[in-house]
């Protein structure tokens, strides 16, 4: 054997180690992974998972021990007579395949549990959610509170989800690493899946199954909540609406508005309130910044494909609902962290950031931008 692959050989032990410890320093770097479960199903393929390394590592350790011992016990020298041959002995083939089918029983028995324990259909106090998959980001409709919304899934603490799952046009898997599997999604077939969380935080899944150019870039997160806060999130997504004028007494903290403090202004505005505003009382004060950027989701044809109320939303429609956009952490499915920045750049240039998307370039100015990326914030 040339030096080299002696070398290789004696030092293999360090490789289950080495990987050990590459998991242990990047676990919490990489968020996206299966090591670290935070619920029921998740918790049972990481139980198979360090299952299965166990057995590995174990047969890894006698095979390579007894193959050192051998290697230095029985090592041969010029001069030495023909060992025994041994090749056909029924004794040692029997042993060393029926070890072997043992230990993959071993695996396999628990595997196989597992995999019926995951299809079951949960029982109890479920919280249902339909989820559909898009060329690439996620819708998530919520039937038992009419409420629909994209890419960021609020879900309560310690009440199983249960998710009903289709796709619109293309394969797409459905992957939540740290509460359950991967499971694709198809049009016109529903499959399911279900976890509970944990511990309230925001986790993050990703599209597992190529589903055209942009697959790498769908991704989604999990908010988990104290059921308390998510019932609020639900109450407060009831009451997401259109117009701006509400919506822009809300608290805009995170708006670089160029108009900040300026004077109150009314402004001919769709919607009711547009009606008759001396009767409408008391006028409240319209950021015109706001004003113009819902005029121009109107005119420029956002309304078309984008949703804006979350309640009793249409079905059907080509973009995600965006009535709490203002507030979510990323947009783009996950593409780029949602900044005033990120978002003007995303409306204007869709097919320089997210190449083959289906929103078009919309011929937005960079004024126009502003203006509707101040008029999205408002809806948080
Ligand atoms: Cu959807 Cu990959």
């Amino acid at each position: 054997m040339p030096l080299g692959s002696r070398v290789i050989r004696r030092l293999s032990w360090l490789a289950p180690l080495l990987a050990l410890v590459i998991v242990a320093a990047c676990g919490q770097e990489y968020p996206q992974s299966s090591l670290f479960p935070k619920g029921d199903p998740a918790r049972l393929e990481d139980g198979l998972f360090f299952e299965t390394v166990k057995w590995a590592t174990l047969v890894f350790v006698l095979v390579e021990g007894a193959l050192l011992y051998a290697i230095f016990r029985f090592r041969g020298k010029p001069g030495d007579a023909e060992p025994a041959q041994i090749h056909g002995n029924t004794v040692v083939e029997v042993i060393w395949t029926v070890i072997p089918a043992l230990i993959l029983a071993m695996i396999a028995v628990p595997t196989v549990k597992a995999i019926f324990k995951e299809n079951t259909r949960p029982t109890g106090n479920l919280l249902t959610i339909e989820v559909v998959g898009h060329q690439w980001w996620w819708e998530f409709r919520y039937p038992e509170y009419n409420l629909t919304t994209a890419n960021e899934l609020h879900v309560p603490v310690g009440r199983t989800v249960s998710l009903k799952m289709g796709a619109y046009d293309v394969i797409h898997s459905f992957w939540l690493p740290q509460f359950a599997g991967k499971r694709d999604v198809f049009p016109n077939r529903e499959t399911r899946l279900w976890f509970n969380a944990e511990e309230p935080g925001e986790y993050s899944g990703q599209c597992a199954e190529f589903c055209g150019i942009q697959h790498g870039r769908m991704a989604f997160r999990v908010i988990a909540q104290p059921a308390g806060e998510f019932e609020g999130w639900v109450a407060h997504m009831k009451t997401i609406t259109m117009q701006p004028v509400a919506a822009a007494a809300a608290p805009t903290d995170s708006v670089h508005t160029s108009s900040a403090g300026a004077a109150v202004q009314q402004q001919a505005k769709p919607g009711p309130q547009a009606a008759d505003s001396t009767k409408a009382a008391p006028a409240q004060p319209q950021n015109p910044e706001v004003a113009q950027g819902q005029k121009l989701f109107l005119m420029k044809g956002c309304v078309g494909c984008h949703g804006l109320v979350a309640y009793n939303a249409p079905k059907g429609l080509l973009g995600p609902n965006l009535a709490n956009v203002g507030a979510r952490t990323y947009i783009g499915a996950g593409t780029l962290p949602n900044t005033d920045e990120n978002l003007a750049h995303w409306i204007r240039f869709p097919q320089e950031v997210k190449h083959g998307v289906l929103m078009p370039n919309l011929g937005v100015t960079e004024n126009e931008a502003k203006a509707l990326v101040a008029f999205l914030r408002t809806h948080r």
